[in-house]
């Protein structure tokens, strides 16, 4: 059994991001400036979205968070997105979900300029990440496929099980596994809530990806000998011996699957690290086809 080691490889990521940024300042060109809007006060995405911020510090990126309350009106969110699309110096950003209620979520990624959409969740993206035309991939899947890909683990022809259709990371996932190329042409099985006999499926996959947010949910029981499993579970679970209340827990249940298989990503330190890296690619790509646009 091989660790698929996400920390190591989205550090590699990000210093050749740095050292990109480098090669645009010695030509004198703008670094690239990721924004990020941030809705409410949950404390997983005010987590998730301050590393964002700290990350593009420390690469060289410009970065702005825009921190709106709880009870902010759509109108007010739509008017702020528009701001983001018409200013010049930015070159991405994102809305973190989820959304307060009040909120048409479909709206908001409607809103945001495709050029801009550094998250991949705009349609005319996500109908592109489909046809197989250049876009912006969702970062989370982008980590996954650059996993794959670094540990050059073999995708064609094999059957692959996605756990979880959420338009985040299962449903672009099932469609990035069965694209042409590499990593890709794989049979892909997309299951979710309602399909039966899920072990069934599972244990007759070479790859399996869950994104279900069910702790330990996946045992040995349920997959195949020699199988490759990528966890994206990152669910809070109470926990009074760490300082924090709570620790980190995948799908995966570690200890009983991972002696059976060839490869398995941990949490943390596995898919996790490479959604924030492959955001910086994003917004990386967004500045140099900025740039080829305005030159
Ligand atoms: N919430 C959970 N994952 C993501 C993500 O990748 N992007 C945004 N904007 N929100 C999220």
């Amino acid at each position: 059994m091989e660790i698929l080691d996400g920390k190591k490889i989205s550090n590699q990521i990000k210093d050749e991001i740095a050292a990109e940024v480098v090669k645009m300042k010695e030509r004198g060109e703008k670094v690239p400036h990721l924004a990020a809007v941030l809705v409410g006060n949950d404390g997983a995405s005010l987590t998730y979205v301050g590393s964002k911020v700290r990350s593009c510090e420390k690469i060289g990126f410009d970065s702005t968070l825009v921190k709106l309350s709880e009870d902010t009106t759509e109108e007010a969110l739509l008017e702020k997105i528009k701001e983001l699309n018409e200013n010049d110096d930015i070159d991405g950003f994102i809305v973190q979900l989820p959304l307060p209620k009040q909120i048409d979520e479909q709206k908001v990624l409607m809103a945001i300029h495709p050029d801009k959409d550094v998250d991949g969740f705009h349609p005319m993206n996500f109908g592109k990440m489909a046809l197989e035309l250049e876009t912006f991939i969702p970062a989370t899947p982008f980590g996954i496929l650059e996993i794959l890909k670094r540990y050059n683990i073999e995708t064609s022809g094999k059957h692959t099980v996605v756990i979880g259709r959420s338009h985040i990371v299962g449903r672009p996932m099932s469609i990035l596994m069965s694209r042409k190329g590499f990593p890709g042409d794989a049979t892909v099985t997309l299951t979710h809530s309602r399909t039966k006999d899920l072990a069934a499926i599972t244990k007759e996959a070479d790859i399996v990806i869950t994104a279900l947010g069910s702790p330990d949910f996946l045992k040995a029981e349920m997959v195949k000998e020699g199988a490759v499993i990528i966890d994206v579970g990152i669910t809070r679970v109470p926990d009074d011996t760490n300082p924090k209340g709570y620790r980190i827990t995948g799908d995966v249940d570690f200890a009983d699957v991972s002696p059976k298989v060839s490869y398995i990503t941990p949490v943390p330190g596995g898919v996790g690290p490479m959604t924030i890296a492959m955001l910086l690619k994003n917004t990386l790509l967004a500045r140099e086809r900025h740039l080829a646009k305005t030159k």
